[in-house]
């Protein structure tokens, strides 16, 4: 039996199709290349933006129309939805895909083997599962090995900030920290089987509190002191943070541990207090500003990263000015920007002021403009440095690598095969917005 996955959304979602994955083969399924050649075609899906979620519905009929050139060769053909979708919108599937034959949300997806079995007995139905349950899923996926150079691991899932415009506290849950030994068996299996670089991932990473061995609750801080004792680990990231919950733990992690990469995602979401304050957010623009501080007292080396939403109800001129000073005060070196989208359900879909369409583009526009500027001003002033490069994934080209510097840069340079998921001192000889070239140092891989 086959299997295909197609993943939307967030990094986590990229970790859940792993474990998926993980499940499947656990229960003699194997990789299919395409979804024609798949037996079971599984969508593990987002909701963060509308587009997104739509985006998950017009490319299901695809998948329909695969599912009946199948039936006409006589070959049966599983199809299941996973992730925030099925957790938002779990009434409305069977009615707008009814030959969808399960929808499982993200905290469940450890009882697809029951599921399948189930399918089994009773197809024509549509299987709903979105519990929050009662059991970690953790404590159910089978043991997962590296995923190639660098390897996600989640730490931490769900959120309690139910910040107004966003769906993940209803979808993702309540926040759930993994044990620390867990965490630290995970990350000792992925890099015996060949990860050099593992990034924690999180909803809310750095409110971390997982207990230790003694039932004391430990913070992101204390686990990144663990892991990085780990022999061949060479690089640590996590993602994602938010600003009120880094403590000066964790800012001291960042002077002290050399494998903590010197790039941090550390959204603002809005410069404007006014704007904050409506979002529900824990903090000012001044505060964000003081922390950048102390961070870069910790690593002056330090780049920085966020998320920005632009044109949230009641956004004036002023407030997205406020927005623009922010980024020029901090100068990120990468960010993702987007228009605000309504979500039912959560508070802000309500607001009365909301902001109309041409003005969000604008906005866009203009903020995007300003944070490629800087992007690319990086960019380019790190041509003609050396930099270590984890080269973990193949370019179109033969010979082609591409791999990340340590503020998640994307090089491509021409390599042989024994570069592959190695790190690797590269001169960078070119650069555009998005990524740079170049060429190999001579020297050992490490
Ligand atoms: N509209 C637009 N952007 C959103 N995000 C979350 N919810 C929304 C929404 N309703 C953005 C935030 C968050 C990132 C993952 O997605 O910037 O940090
Ligand atoms: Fe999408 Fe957010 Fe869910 Fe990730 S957590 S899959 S970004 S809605």
């Amino acid at each position: 039996m086959k299997y295909f996955i197609k993943t939307f959304g967030c990094q986590m979602n990229v970790y859940d199709s792993k474990r998926i994955a993980d499940i499947l083969h656990n229960i003699g399924y194997t990789e299919a290349h395409t979804p024609k050649d798949a037996d079971l075609i599984i969508f593990n899906t987002c909701h963060i933006r509308e587009k997104a979620a739509e985006k998950v519905f017009s490319d299901l009929g695809r998948t329909k129309l695969i599912k009946d050139e199948r039936t006409e060769k006589d070959l049966d053909t599983v199809i299941g939805l996973v992730g925030c979708v099925v957790q938002a919108e779990d009434g409305e599937i069977a009615k707008r895909a009814p030959y969808v034959d399960f929808a499982i949300g993200p905290l469940t997806y450890h009882r697809l083997p029951e599921i399948l079995t189930k399918i089994g007995r009773e197809r024509g139905t549509t299987i709903i599962d979105t519990d929050f349950p009662a059991e970690a899923k953790f404590d159910f996926l089978p043991e997962n090995v590296s995923q190639g150079g660098c390897s996600f691991l989640a730490i931490q899932e769900g959120c309690d900030n139910f910040c107004t415009y966003c769906v993940v506290p209803y979808t993702r849950g309540a926040e759930y920290s993994r044990p620390i030994k867990d965490i630290v068996e995970e990350a000792r299996r992925l890099v015996a089987t060949g990860s050099l670089e593992i990034n924690l991932l999180g909803q809310n990473v750095n409110s971390f509190h997982g207990e230790d061995e003694n039932g004391k609750d430990r913070n992101l801080a204390y686990l990144l002191r663990q892991l990085a004792e780990i022999d061949g680990l060479k690089r640590i990231r996590y993602t994602t943070s938010y600003p009120s919950d880094v403590d000066d733990d964790l800012i001291a992690c960042h002077r002290d541990l050399e494998m903590l990469m010197p790039y941090l995602h550390l959204p603002i979401q809005s410069g404007s207090d006014k704007v904050l304050k409506a979002m529900n957010r824990e903090y000012t623009s001044k505060d964000y500003l003081t922390l950048i501080e102390k961070l870069r007292k910790a690593n002056p080396k330090i780049g920085m990263s966020s998320d920005f939403i632009v044109g949230f109800p009641g956004e004036t001129d002023e407030d997205f000015q406020a927005t623009l000073d922010i980024v020029n005060e901090v100068k990120y070196i990468q960010a993702y920007s987007f228009k605000y989208s309504k979500r039912a359900g959560t508070p802000a879909a309500v607001y009365k002021n909301q902001v109309i369409e041409k003005i969000k583009e604008e906005r866009l526009q203009i903020l995007q403009d300003l944070l490629f500027s800087y992007q690319l001003k990086f960019n380019k002033e790190s041509v003609g440095k050396i930099m270590p490069v984890l080269f973990d994934m193949k370019g179109r080209h033969k010979g082609q690598f591409l791999g990340r510097t340590p503020y998640m840069q994307n090089v491509h340079a021409n390599l042989d095969d024994t570069y592959f998921n190695k790190i690797v001192d590269v001169k960078l000889i070119d650069a555009t917005t998005n990524s740079l070239s170049g060429e190999i140092v001579a020297g050992k891989a490490k």
